[in-house]
């Protein structure tokens, strides 16, 4: 009995000591309050690579560094096709990208295509899209894109085998925009020695709407920034509201354009009609992307998608569910406070059914992790509408604490709620490393501290194998 005894007895008080308190830990951690300022023009990170015609993301005055713009993503459902996109400034060049593995002399070449678009009085350069596929898991590859002028090398490692028990660590960033913290965010991912192999993006990139006419010089820039990450290891995109572009006064009157021309996904591999909602499948993960500002209600084209998607979820090949997305469900900052609400309404019971690992947003700039609720008891009549504690339901990440132009999330509505876990408005990033089918290893790192302090930690218990309680905190009642 002895240690059985000690242990519900101490349960029992932390219990009862919780009883009494709202929510989880509001963070205390004070950090010099400084406005978030966009790296001027003339910047290291955004310098034009030398050579005529080089890959690059355009805007060149500058022709002395050597840098980068080329950006990759996963290319098929299961990780053994890759896309490659870059930007020719000077002529539309090749939009063939050579290839091989790091075991061997046989030189390939995939061909692509290359788009441009017009915003007010922007012009693109030629934007190159190249797919390369029938790639060999857990390889490195090297690539080099510029054939025929200025050509540049890189290398990206595919992952393993789509399976159970594959180990995998992918980097959560949000909402990160071109600014000085920005760039200590993009270094801190870069240095952790947990060493994310690709990154879940979960919208808002450039942020370039916040310039006069969306000036699109801004894309071009933000481009250049993230190649030193993004043409090494993919980055899987969620679009989020600073990627909609829509500003009918200047006669730009099509949602999505620069995203879209910029940044390629591979819906179709999942059967997805549309770039803003898809999912793939990598190592031993499920990840599906959801568009926060496409329409969801039923019947829409998503909503059928995701129904027909949750389906093909196999646990036994892909123990780990995420789901990425912008705008939060659960958020206790007073921004964007809510935003989430109408489509939490028309999703969550099926992410409580398909017992939904994690999901991680952004939007709100800032960062709060949720304990596993729900709310989906609500019938108009029955006053049920308080979220409960759900061990089959999600946590939910808010992680879009980037860095961006617009700033910290500072404000918090106050008590804290119960289903908060710990937030705290501070700039930084997380990953979410897979052990195996039963645990994962979380953690968020803030741009204050070493990169490899963790604020904020947590064992994920898989909800499929491993379906135990796994909160911290508190106890809901
Ligand atoms: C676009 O228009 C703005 C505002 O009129 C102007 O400041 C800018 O120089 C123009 N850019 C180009 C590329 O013409
Ligand atoms: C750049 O490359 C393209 C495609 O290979 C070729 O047609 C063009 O002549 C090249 N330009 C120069 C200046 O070498
Ligand atoms: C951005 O971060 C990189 C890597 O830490 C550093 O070399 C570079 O000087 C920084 N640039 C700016 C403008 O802060
Ligand atoms: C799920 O995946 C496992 C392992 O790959 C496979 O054996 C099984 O047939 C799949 N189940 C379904 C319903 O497709
Ligand atoms: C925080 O947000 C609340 C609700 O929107 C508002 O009433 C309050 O004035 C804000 N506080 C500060 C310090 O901005
Ligand atoms: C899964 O990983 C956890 C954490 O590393 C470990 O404790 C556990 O033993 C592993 N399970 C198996 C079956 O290897
Ligand atoms: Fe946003």
């Amino acid at each position: 009995m002895g240690v059985m005894g000690f242990w519900t007895i101490a349960l029992a008080l932390v219990v009862n000591v919780c009883m009494v308190c709202d929510g989880g830990t509001t963070s205390l951690f004070l950090r010099e309050v400084e406005k978030a300022v966009d790296m001027p023009l003339d910047s290291d990170v955004f310098a034009v690579p030398s050579g005529y015609n080089a890959p690059q993301q355009e805007f060149s005055f500058l022709l002395l560094f050597e840098s980068m713009s080329v950006h990759i993503t996963q290319g098929d459902l299961v990780g053994k096709a890759v896309i490659v996109s870059w930007v020719t400034e000077d002529e539309p060049g090749s939009s063939k990208v050579r290839y091989w593995s790091e075991n061997s002399n046989h030189k390939k070449i995939a061909e692509g295509k290359l788009v441009t678009y017009r915003f007010f009085n922007y012009s693109s350069g030629f934007i190159h899209h190249t797919t390369i596929r029938n790639l060999e898991y857990n390889t490195k590859y090297y690539y080099e894109v510029g054939l025929g002028n200025t050509t540049r090398q890189f290398w990206f490692v595919t992952p393993p085998e789509v399976g159970p028990d594959v180990p995998y660590t992918f980097g959560l960033i949000g909402d990160l925009g071109q600014t000085f913290d920005s760039n200590k965010t993009l270094s801190h991912y870069e240095l952790n020695p947990r060493k994310g192999q690709t990154v879940l993006f979960v919208g808002d990139l450039s942020y370039a709407d916040n310039y006069p006419n969306h000036d699109n010089v801004r894309w071009d820039t933000w481009g250049r920034f993230t190649e030193r990450s993004v043409a090494y290891q993919p980055w899987i995109w969620t679009a989020g509201n600073h990627e909609i572009d829509l500003v009918p006064e200047i006669g730009e009157t099509i949602p999505f354009k620069p995203y879209t021309h910029r940044y390629h996904v591979p819906y179709k591999a999942s059967q997805s009609t549309a770039p803003y909602w898809y999912s793939v499948k990598r190592a031993s993960a499920h990840i599906i992307v959801l568009a926060s500002y496409s329409a969801y209600g039923k019947y829409t084209p998503q909503y059928q998608w995701l129904d027909q998607e949750l389906l093909k979820v196999n646990r036994t090949e892909t123990p780990w569910l995420i789901v990425l997305m912008h705008s939060p469900w659960y958020n206790s900052y007073n921004y964007h406070y809510m935003e989430g609400e109408s489509m939490r309404v028309m999703f969550e019971p099926w992410f409580v059914k398909h017992k939904v690992d994690v999901v991680f947003a952004g939007h709100v700039h800032a960062y709060e992790r949720t304990e596993r609720v729900s709310n989906i008891a609500y019938n108009i009549v029955n006053r049920h509408c308080t979220p409960v504690k759900d061990q089959s339901a999600p946590v939910y990440i808010t992680i879009g604490d980037g860095g961006n132009i617009e700033g910290l999330a500072k404000n918090m509505t106050e008590p804290q709620p119960k289903y908060s876990a710990y937030r705290e408005a501070s700039f930084g990033h997380s990953i979410f490393e897979i052990k195996n089918r039963t645990h994962a290893h979380y953690s968020w790192y803030r741009n204050q501290d070493g990169e490899a302090v963790e604020a904020d930690s947590v064992w994920f218990f898989n909800r499929y194998w491993h379906p135990v309680d796994d909160s911290t905190s508190h106890v809901l009642h």
